[in-house]
């Protein structure tokens, strides 16, 4: 694992940001307020309801619905790792905020709650850190009250643009090489960020028990001109902290100088063109 990436509330903090200047910095931070508000608008919050964020991380949609609902709403910010947890109770300690909050430490795939106790359960960007995504479901399914909701949004990072689909093979040594390698690992089954896509999300909340759910796919493109730096940081920075980054990838199937002779190909590519890049997200409801 990477040093700059020991654990979670650290990643969330400061690795998932490293290669951005601050023009983009608030670009992301503006794209997740939108992206919180969706969520919670889905989710169709009311005072009197007993809320929960599940793989809260630093909070994101639990100090969103504080910020609504204060001490009207009953609210657990649960997450599978402490370091999470310590974090939000030290940002809700610093603002005086009312509030009815619980802590909970919980795998999403175990989740210590008895059945049929939540009228309201959200996620964001949670699933694509779960391997298997259906006991996740069956637990969701399970907690939430009949017609409780849950509502969520998941990056479909199985179907982003590919590096080599910004390149061409004149570009770089072993193209045909690099392109087999990039498609494997990102259609591995085993791998949670790219195990799944919508189609399967539905499948998977239907068979959980949900009996209304939609799965809203929306595609984003964005237009970069990068610097050789950035495209260094997109290539080294790792998806989470327990992932490999496309560095890592690579080279679980070539050495180092050939890897390191690729990076360099890509950034004599890429660097100072416009380069267009798009990627899917999932808004999901489900009712049970
Ligand atoms: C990308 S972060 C998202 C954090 C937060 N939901 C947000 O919107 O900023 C993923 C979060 O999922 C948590 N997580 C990963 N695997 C989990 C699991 N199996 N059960 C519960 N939480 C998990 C991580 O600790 C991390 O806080």
């Amino acid at each position: 694992m990477s040093e700059i990436c020991k654990n979670w509330s650290t990643w969330l903090k400061k690795t998932r940001f490293s290669y951005m200047d601050e023009q983009q910095k608030e670009q992301t931070l503006n794209w997740l307020i939108a992206v919180r508000d969706s969520v919670l608008n889905l989710a169709d919050l009311k005072e009197g309801q007993k809320i929960a964020d599940f793989g809260c991380g630093s909070g994101l949609l639990a100090f969103g619905v504080l910020e609504r609902f204060e001490d009207k709403v009953e609210l657990i910010f649960s997450d599978k790792f402490q370091d999470c947890l310590d974090e939000c109770k030290k940002i809700l300690n610093e603002t005086n905020i009312k509030n009815n909050a619980k802590f909970l430490i919980s795998d999403v795939s175990d989740i210590k709650l008895e059945k049929n106790c939540l009228d309201r359960l959200m996620t964001r960007s949670v699933l694509v850190h779960v391997k298997e995504k259906q006991p996740a479901f069956n637990e969701f399914c399970r907690i939430l009250k009949p017609t409780g909701i849950y509502a969520a949004f998941e990056p479909i990072i199985s179907e982003n643009t590919r590096y080599y689909e910004l390149l061409n093979s004149n570009q770089i040594s072993d193209y045909n090489d690099f392109q087999k390698a990039e498609k494997e690992f990102m259609e591995n089954p085993n791998d949670p960020l790219v195990n799944f896509n919508a189609e399967s999300l539905d499948k998977n909340l239907y068979e959980a028990g949900f009996t209304d759910v939609t799965v809203n796919v929306q595609e984003a493109a964005s237009k970069y001109i990068p610097t050789k730096e950035a495209i260094l940081n997109w290539l080294i920075t790792p998806p989470a902290p327990d992932q490999k980054s496309m560095k890592e990838r690579f080279l679980e199937y070539f050495d180092e100088k050939k890897v390191d002779n690729f990076i360099l190909e890509v950034q004599n590519a890429l660097s100072q063109k416009e380069v267009k890049i798009t990627s899917k997200t999932a808004f999901i409801k489900a009712m049970k």
